[in-house]
């Protein structure tokens, strides 16, 4: 589903707007209070679909900032503003106050592709837009492919690119992506044929062997990315299952396989591979790395934590929700209630969510569970206790290390990493585990 800002001081109108926006134009409304506030959102969700706004809130230009800071960032996401705006009204929709709900559903209707058919019928968009990375593994489509341009400052057009009989590679949609375009639209009635078509050639390709390991972690990045996507606006379906089985597979294939940890990692970081894909990966490989080096290490342990890896964060939305990994970070982060709450509840979030694959043992539970340290799955624990599993220690250790590894305002050296986690990590069993890390990575 689509999302829209609204920015409306009137509690009733707010509930009103928000109400029939969700009920007849099918999006889903974010709230918000200022310009700044949704400034603020837009730097971790720049894939919004409508922007709301009244053209002054408390005396302060809205809509004029806003318009701004879209201007600035090359964001082509439209607005419409309520009440007059001078300055911006030859390239924004500016409704005349007071504005109705039906004329505001009409116009958002028309910025979204949704064809308005009558009150009783719910409306649904006639395109819905798939990531451009969608693309990356196939060479054809089950259907036509769309994209949407701007027609008119307040309207949008669907225009066919792809036919569903044409063969293309990834430079054609890479030439795509080169001129900045994010995603691609299918008729809303083919949306399930092409995610499922997705899907089963992305799986084949997985199972290929003869991939190159740059191959292999591409695909499997991808796969990972849409096994996200579509865990959180559809939940656990069977094909998200099996992506998600050959996906992990793959990953646990070229980790087995790549005989040179350093050179793997150099790799990860110098491609175009997604944060969460980087994080997912790399932490794999940290913890296949800290396990090797147990003398109670047995094969199996690789996949349980392959799996807790490709699964932590899957709840979670933003590079900035996943790079935290601590209560004080956390606090000090720009996030919203509801995105810190996402954060603090999200390795219970993943427990219940992975509850639904038919193959999830009580050690995966556990495990991922305790990913921060805290047994109820809620929050983080600063120095965990020796109570946990040794896996989830593992697990910890790694994770830590990979997140400062990752970010780029910390420290990028084993040699000063490794006192960071001696640190924070006390307890006997951690610092055993952090000296496996001392070892020289081949
Ligand atoms: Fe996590």
């Amino acid at each position: 589903m689509s999302q829209t800002i609204l920015i409306e001081t009137n509690e009733d109108l707010k509930k009103i707007f928000s109400l029939n926006l969700n009920t007849f134009v099918g999006t889903d409304v974010i709230l918000r209070q200022s310009a700044d506030d949704c400034v603020a959102l837009l730097r971790i969700l720049p894939q919004i679909a409508l922007i709301i706004t009244k053209a002054q809130v408390a005396g302060d230009t809205t809509a004029l900032k806003i318009h701004h800071f879209l201007k600035n960032e090359s964001l082509s996401i439209p607005m419409i503003v309520l009440g007059n705006c001078p300055e911006i009204s030859s390239e924004v929709l500016c409704l005349q106050e007071p504005v109705s709900w039906e004329t505001l559903i009409k116009q958002a209707a028309q910025h979204l592709g949704v064809t308005v058919q009558d009150a009783i019928n719910k409306i649904k968009p006639d395109y819905l837009p798939v990531g451009v990375h969608y693309f990356y593994d196939i060479q054809k489509t089950p259907c036509d492919v769309y994209i949407r341009i701007k027609k008119g400052p307040n309207e949008y057009q669907f225009v066919k690119r792809i036919n569903s009989k044409d063969v293309f590679d990834k430079d054609v949609i890479q030439k795509y992506e080169d001129q900045g375009l994010k995603e691609f639209y299918i008729p809303k009635d083919y949306i399930q044929y092409f995610t499922t078509f997705v899907t089963s050639n992305l799986i084949e390709r997985l199972e290929r062997e003869d991939l190159t390991l740059e191959e292999r972690i591409l695909t499997t990045a991808n796969g990972h990315e849409i096994v996200r996507e579509s865990i959180q606006t559809m939940g656990f379906e069977d094909s998200t299952v099996q992506l998600a089985d050959a996906s992990i597979t793959s990953m646990v294939k070229s980790i087995k396989n790549s005989p040179q940890i350093s050179e793997l990692l150099k790799f990860l970081f110098s491609n175009k591979v997604a944060y969460a894909y980087q994080h997912c990966h790399m932490l794999a490989l940290m913890s296949h790395y800290v396990l090797s080096k147990q003398s109670w290490y047995k094969a199996d342990h690789l996949e349980i934590l392959s799996f807790v890896s490709f699964f932590s964060d899957v709840t979670l939305k933003s590079n900035l929700q996943m790079q935290i990994s601590s209560m004080r970070e956390l606090a000090e982060s720009n996030l919203n209630d509801a995105e810190r709450t996402a954060v603090m509840n999200h390795a219970k979030d993943a427990v219940d969510l992975v509850s639904q694959h038919p193959d999830v043992d009580d050690y995966i539970k556990t495990v991922l569970i305790q990913s921060h340290g805290k047994l109820n799955g809620i929050g983080f624990e600063e120095d965990p206790s020796e109570e946990l599993h040794p896996l989830s220690k593992v697990f910890i250790i790694s994770d830590t290390f990979v997140k400062i590894l990752l970010n780029p305002a910390k420290p990028s050296t084993k040699k000063d990493i490794l006192p960071i986690l001696y640190a924070r990590f006390t307890q006997p069993s951690y610092q055993k585990i952090i000296k496996a890390l001392e070892q020289k990575f081949e």
